[in-house]
């Protein structure tokens, strides 16, 4: 039922027509013939009508359009049932086959082709070397087949002379493995011999080279050669060079070797030449004419040319007492010998051709525990019903096949539909179809049947002719109602008395006429020939002909005639398809005269008859497209519908299925058998595939946010148990590191240096600050037991010295920490032994004067002033003010400054004794601090800063700034910088006026 195609083409499959009438079938196959449309549906069958014209609808994009597709997706075509036959395969695992049939020139051998291709065209997409060259000897071998197996016959100009039956092997992948070609040739029965030609022989002749032809003693002209005479009336194509060079190379892929090569052309030539013999009679013996002929094939053949003519002359005859005589033969024997040797060349060659083939092509080292099943694919290229004016013996084989395969359409359509709908209890319109059994029983059946009637006569000694045995037929098939002849019928003018008789077949009548019945169906061939051959130095002749080593003295069984042995193949060969799943493909030939436009009614209608079509349409319509057991049914839909999916609360799994096709509205296009869904169209399986395609990639989404979802959560567990491990071990290395610098720091009270030594354990990131902290503690711990042992008259230089350590942080060379602070040096009897009672003395008024409860710092240094003048001063700062005095004049104060003023001051981070205090009035006082005797190199800047900072901190912060360069002073609310200069020869420090306000002079040492 296919889609895309308009009406105007006609219904796209038979099913669809209004009513089953052979006017409207016609009229449907006419308009799409007429409207390029070649194929149409009966259901899977196909029934195709020789287009002969080249159709543009075999390319890549089609197989492409086809490949993998539903047979209703898309117009009718070859590809469909191909792709069909090869699903079901590979989805399967099932055997198919395709079945062609037709009459000559329908186009099956075309069909057949196209069928290969296709099947070449979608599998192996890995391009896998191996089964590239598998499938390339497949495509060859229907080249080299053809070329010799087929000919020009005045019903068409390519007519295959044999039937060919194809299987194609698979692996458990759909790749193909190899195959096995069955042929059944029907060129004896078919009268081959004058008037037919051999498309091999033509094939050599006009297409073999000039150098070639001559060593095979030939001429490049067909119409020499009797046998080809014919066929050289056709017109002669440039193809035929080209195509001659294609079978040879065809011949090379497949595996021939140039001496077998050269062995077939050999045999043709000698077949061409054995054609032309012609005797003569002097009313006595019988000669050849012409014994140059003889010499050139008994060359070809590799045999001797007296054997040669004495074969064609004579026949040996053994007597009942062992002894052989010749018998000469009359002409006509000879004439009938000549052409049955030929003949039989022919068929061996080919015969061996095939077999060649076959054992190349034939599955090899097939394991299927390693390789899985081994799936084939048949595809049937056979004769279709021949009804001629005159019928002869072919005429009679051939409808005898095509009743067998009938037989296989009944048994395996019809039959099995049937008896499947009886099975599932389905309602079912019976069909009334014409059982054909009862034909077939009529040319087989044993004792009774024709060919064995035929099998008798031929076995009667004595002289029986047709005629005998046409009465011997009348006397024992008087009863059958399909049988019938003149004397049966005597007043049927359409046969004439001893010579015809009729076989009503299913489809149609067929008049046959009993001459020459019994000679081919003897197939006689005397023996000298088969001896003749196979004494032949040709290797590959000799192989063909193994039953003429036979010494003429064995009895041996009779061979089977002709009509047995085709008979054996073709039960053979229904047995073969019986156990596949078929495929159909009905050809018809529009017309007799290969055009591409006549549409001959009569001749259609009649191969519509009897290819059955009508009644097949009539299964179908009455039949379901397609039935499945109901679980396959529910898996396959069952997300389609919500009381069904994801699986269903329902009795059985029929009513599920029910649930699904109420669902969708399918309610009267299905049935319910006992443990199938039938459904009747495929455009409801179609709406079922779509839905299904539709929600699958949903349900695949939400597969996938399911298990992400269990895969997050895994390694969120996961995580969790991580981060809890993370946390006891962290918590143990916390504790771990208390216990150890609990440890550690157990006895720090009693250690001489209260744990100073102690090592501190490294702590763990996460006590970094903690550790911080208690290293902290610990220092803090460490210095409140050194400070409280220290007597509180030391605390005053204590806390100067701390208060300098932290003032000048570092960044003053020498700060004099190693000495004891004396602080009030002027005072000192050991550092000035001469001044210091009357600095006391001094000292003591001004205490009382101003009310100064502390010396921070006293001694003598040198100072200059804002006119450079610089003098030695004595220098004593209380707690209250800051006192220059004149030590030359017992220390009279010459300035008073309170201490409040003071804002800062600063110092250089050298040795020498600078030190500029900064006053809130910008009027700084610059000094050099002089040594006295108690500690002459020491310095005394620290102790200086220490005490000022000391007493400041208390009250307000003091900035001590260490210069690395000039120190900058104001006087007067003027800039100055001091600089510091060492000066060799100069004996004590002293300050000198600069460009930019002083330079201290220090001396050397
Ligand atoms: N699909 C097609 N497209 C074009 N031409 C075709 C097609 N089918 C058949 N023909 C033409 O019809 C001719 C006969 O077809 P084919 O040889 O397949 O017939 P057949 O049924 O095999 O006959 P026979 O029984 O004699 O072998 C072909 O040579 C070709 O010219
Ligand atoms: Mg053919």
């Amino acid at each position: 039922m296919a889609e895309l195609e308009g009406l105007e083409f006609g219904k796209s499959d038979f099913v669809l027509l209004d009513e089953v009438t052979m006017e409207q079938f016609m009229e449907n196959l006419k308009l799409r013939f007429e409207k390029g449309r070649i194929y149409t549906y009966i259901g899977e069958v196909v029934v195709s009508v020789n287009p002969y014209r080249q159709m543009d609808i075999y390319g890549k994009d089609t197989v492409d359009a086809y490949r993998g597709r539903e047979l209703y997706e898309n117009p009718p075509h070859l590809y469909a049932v191909s792709d069909a036959a090869y699903k079901a395969m590979k989805r399967r695992a099932k055997d198919t086959c395709i079945v062609i049939s037709g009459e000559s020139g329908a186009g099956k051998t075309e069909a057949s082709k196209y069928i290969m291709q296709y099947i070449a065209a979608i599998t192996n997409p890995g391009q896998r070397a191996e089964v590239e060259s598998v499938k390339n000897v497949l495509l060859k071998s229907n080249c080299v087949l053809e070329a010799f197996g087929n000919a020009k016959t005045n019903r068409n100009d390519n007519s295959s002379r044999f039937g060919k039956y194809m299987d194609i092997n698979f692996n458990f992948n759909g790749e193909p493995t190899g195959g096995h070609i069955n042929n059944y040739l029907l060129e004896k029965v078919r009268g081959w011999v004058g008037g037919q030609d051999d498309g091999g022989a033509l094939n050599l002749l006009r297409g073999g080279s000039d150098e070639m032809l001559e060593s095979f003693h030939l001429q490049n002209d067909p119409a020499v050669y009797i046998y080809t005479r014919e066929g050289a009336a056709t017109v002669t194509s440039n193809n035929d060079r080209s195509s001659h060079k294609a079978v040879m190379s065809a011949l090379g892929v497949i595996g021939f070797s140039n001496e077998e090569i050269n062995s077939i052309y050999q045999i043709l030539a000698s077949i061409l030449l054995l054609g032309n013999v012609q005797f003569e009679t002097d009313g006595e013996s019988v000669q050849i004419l012409g014994l140059e002929a003889i010499d050139h094939i008994a060359e070809l053949t590799a045999t001797e040319a007296d054997s040669v003519i004495k074969s064609l002359l004579f026949r040996t005859v053994a007597t009942g007492g062992g002894e052989v005589i010749e018998k000469g033969h009359t002409e006509q024997d000879a004439c009938f010998g000549r052409d049955a040797f030929a003949k039989a060349l022919y068929e061996r060659l080919f015969c061996w051709i095939v077999n060649r083939i076959n054992s190349v092509i034939e599955v090899k080292d097939y394991n299927p525990v390693l390789h899985g099943k081994n799936t084939v694919i048949g595809v049937l290229d056979i004769y279709g019903f021949e009804i001629f004016e005159n019928n002869s013996f072919e005429q009679f084989c051939i409808n005898y096949c095509n009743e067998k395969l009938q037989q296989l359409f009944i048994e395996l359509i019809l039959r099995q539909e049937q008896g499947e709908y009886q099975r599932e209890g389905i309602t079912w319109q019976h069909i009334d179809y014409f059982n054909n059994q009862i034909i077939v029983d009529l040319v087989e059946q044993p004792h009774k049947g024709i060919i064995s009637i035929l099998d008798e006569a031929c076995l009667t000694v004595g002289k029986v002719t047709d005629t005998v045995c046409l009465e011997s037929m009348d006397t024992k098939l008087a009863q059958h109602p399909h049988y019938t002849s003149r004397k049966l019928s005597p007043t049927d003018k359409t046969m004439d008395f001893q010579k015809h008789f009729r076989i009503r077949h299913y489809a149609g009548d067929v008049t046959y006429s009993v001459e020459g019945f019994l000679d081919k169906n003897k197939d006689l061939l005397f023996q000298d020939f088969k001896r003749l051959m196979y004494n032949s130095a040709d290797p590959v002749l000799k192989e063909m002909w193994p039953d003429g080593q036979l010494s003429i003295t064995e009895v041996t069984k009779r061979p089977l005639t002709a009509a047995t042995l085709f008979k054996n193949s073709i039960v053979a060969l229904v047995d073969k398809l019986g156990c596949k799943e078929p495929y159909y493909v009905r050809c018809i030939k529009p017309n007799e005269m290969k055009s591409p436009v006549l549409f001959d009614d009569a001749r259609c209608q009649h191969q519509v008859a009897y290819l059955g079509l009508m009644e097949n349409v009539m299964v179908r319509r009455a039949g379901f497209a397609y039935r499945q057991h109901y679980a396959r049914v529910l898996q396959r839909y069952k997300m389609t519908c919500e009381y069904t999916w994801p699986n269903h609360l329902m009795a059985s799994d029929r009513e599920a299925v029910e649930a699904i096709v109420t669902q969708h509205g399918f309610q009267d296009d299905v049935a319910y058998g006992h443990t199938k869904l039938f459904v009747r169209t495929p455009r409801s399986l179609y709406t079922l595939e779509q839905e299904r395609a539709a929600l699958i990639p949903i349900l695949v989404l939400f597969l996938q946010k399911v298990w992400r979802g269990a895969l997050a959560r895994m390694r969120c567990r996961r995580m969790r148990a991580i981060y809890a491990i993370m946390g006891c071990y962290k918590r143990y290395k916390v504790k771990a590191h208390f216990w150890e610098v609990e440890s550690r720091f157990a006895n720090v009270r009693t250690m001489a240096d209260y744990g100073k030594s102690v090592e501190w354990p490294n702590p763990p990131a996460a006590l970094s600050k903690f550790h911080k902290n208690t290293v902290m503690l610990h220092r803090r711990w460490w210095a409140r037991q050194i400070v409280k042992n220290i007597p509180p008259s030391d605390m005053l230089e204590v806390r100067a010295k701390v208060a300098a350590l932290t003032a000048l942080s570092g960044e003053r060379k020498d700060w004099g920490v190693s000495r004891a602070w004396e602080r009030d040096y002027l005072a000192n009897a050991r550092d000035c032994p001469q001044t210091s009672s009357s600095f006391i003395r001094v000292s003591k008024d001004l205490r009382n004067k101003d009310m100064y409860s502390q010396v921070l710092f006293s001694g003598f240094c040198r100072k200059v002033n804002r006119f450079n003048k610089s003098t030695d001063r004595g220098l004593l700062i209380t707690d209250k003010c800051v006192y220059k005095l004149e030590p030359n004049k017992q220390y009279k104060v010459l300035k008073r400054l309170p201490l409040d003023i003071f804002t800062g001051l600063s110092v250089t981070s050298e040795v020498d004794q600078m030190v500029a205090l900064h006053t809130s009035s910008q009027d700084d006082v610059l000094l050099c601090l002089q040594r006295g005797e108690l500690c002459t190199n020491q310095d005394r800047v620290g102790e200086l800063v220490g005490a000022l900072v000391d007493h400041f901190t208390r009250k307000v912060h003091f900035p001590v700034k260490v210069c690395r360069s000039a120190v900058q002073v104001h006087m007067r609310g003027k800039v100055k910088n001091v600089t510091v200069e060492t000066r060799p020869g100069q004996t004590n420090a002293d300050f000198k006026k600069s460009r930019d306000g002083f330079i201290l002079l220090v001396p050397a040492n």
